[in-house]
């Protein structure tokens, strides 16, 4: 197999909080797949369900001209910080395929980044940071990608599966890599003027049909596909309004569920704040903030001057006024660095 070492690519993520940018990053896939396949690479920041892992989605890929080349099926499972390598096969062998339908399963995983592996040597890449700026409801991650200049970067993650059936929910995606990322390290490659065009066909299109349990065996060709889509997606264009918002309830799946981080980019007033986020409460040691993911609250933790309505991290424990104290039941801890 060839080395796709020393290649760089030009990915589109958040450089600054809310801001896209090009992100130079390492090859995601260290080979170029052989003969009739290629291989995409999915990366879980998280996953609902807290023992089994998420399910793998199925992959589904098309030509630049919308003739579908190939598909797999959903199988297995994947865990949170992990990766699962996809080969999808495809005829006839030489094509692009340029576009790619990620098809969650029942239970959903957060996804932080995608890398697409095509056997004419070229890979392109898509980074989770998208799911929210495009009104999608995502979390942070503390899966890293490399950049070319050695430093690291986690992508936040978007939610892909499940059952949610919000318009901010998303089961399905399609997405066209070329718009995402370019092999490249010079400036030809930039973020469009207007990013929505990123959320938008034939950039992406974000469904939330239900999950079906035939997996991703679909006869459907691209642009029969692309108009029930745009039925689908008419009524989710990129903002939003806030006020007629209600949180996705309840957040169940991660009761007794809390991760702290102590990356910089890890902000959990913003998280917080944020009608899009979906995941465990949240503590942000950079900032010394607590999130209250169902009630979105916030609290500062819990130190050597602020010891009332605070948290304290090492025992779980809101600290109220009058020094009231309410342990919170939380069965699993996480630390990201
Ligand atoms: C690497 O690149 C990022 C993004 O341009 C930049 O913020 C960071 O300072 C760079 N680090 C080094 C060591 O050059
Ligand atoms: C965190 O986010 C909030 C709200 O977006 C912002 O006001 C604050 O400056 C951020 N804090 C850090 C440490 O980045």
């Amino acid at each position: 197999m060839a080395d796709a070492a020393g290649i760089i690519l030009s990915v589109i993520g958040l450089v600054l909080d809310g801001i896209l940018g090009i992100i130079q990053i390492l090859p995601i896939i260290s080979v170029v797949p052989q003969g009739a396949q290629s291989i995409v690479r999915i990366a879980a920041g998280l996953h609902e369900e807290e023992k089994l892992g998420g399910d793998i989605p199925g992959i589904t890929v098309w030509n630049e001209n919308g003739k579908r080349l190939g598909s797999v099926k959903q199988s297995g499972q994947i865990e949170a910080g992990s990766f699962a390598d996809i080969a999808v096969p495809q005829t006839p062998p030489g094509q692009q395929p340029t576009y790619l339908r990620i098809e969650g399963g029942k239970k959903s995983i957060c996804v932080a980044y995608i890398g697409h592996a095509w056997s004419d040597g070229t890979q392109l890449g898509w980074l989770g940071d998208m799911g929210s700026q495009c009104g999608k409801q995502f979390y942070y991650s503390d899966v890293i990608v490399h950049r070319s200049n050695g430093t690291q970067y986690k992508p936040q993650c978007t939610w892909i599966g499940g059952t949610g059936s919000s318009a901010d929910w998303t089961t399905q995606m399609t997405i066209h890599t070329p718009h995402f990322s370019a092999m490249s390290a010079d400036n030809g490659f930039s973020v469009p003027a207007d990013t929505s065009t990123l959320c938008n066909q034939p950039a992406t299109i974000w469904s939330n049909d239900p999950v079906v349990s035939s997996g991703a065996n679909k006869r459907l060709g691209l642009f029969g596909f692309f108009s029930i889509a745009s039925l689908l997606t008419a009524a989710t264009d990129f903002k939003l309004p806030a006020l007629t918002y209600s949180l996705r309830a309840p957040q169940i799946p991660f009761e007794g569920t809390i991760i702290g981080s102590h990356h910089s980019q890890h902000n959990s007033t913003a998280l917080c704040s944020n009608r899009l986020s979906y995941g465990p409460d949240f503590v942000s040691f950079h900032e010394g903030i607590f999130c209250d993911m169902h009630n979105r609250r916030t609290l500062p933790l819990c130190d050597s001057t602020i010891q009332s309505d605070c948290y304290d991290w090492n025992s779980h424990t809101i600290i109220g006024r009058r020094l009231k104290k309410r342990k919170m039941r939380y069965y699993t801890v996480t630390e990201w660095t």
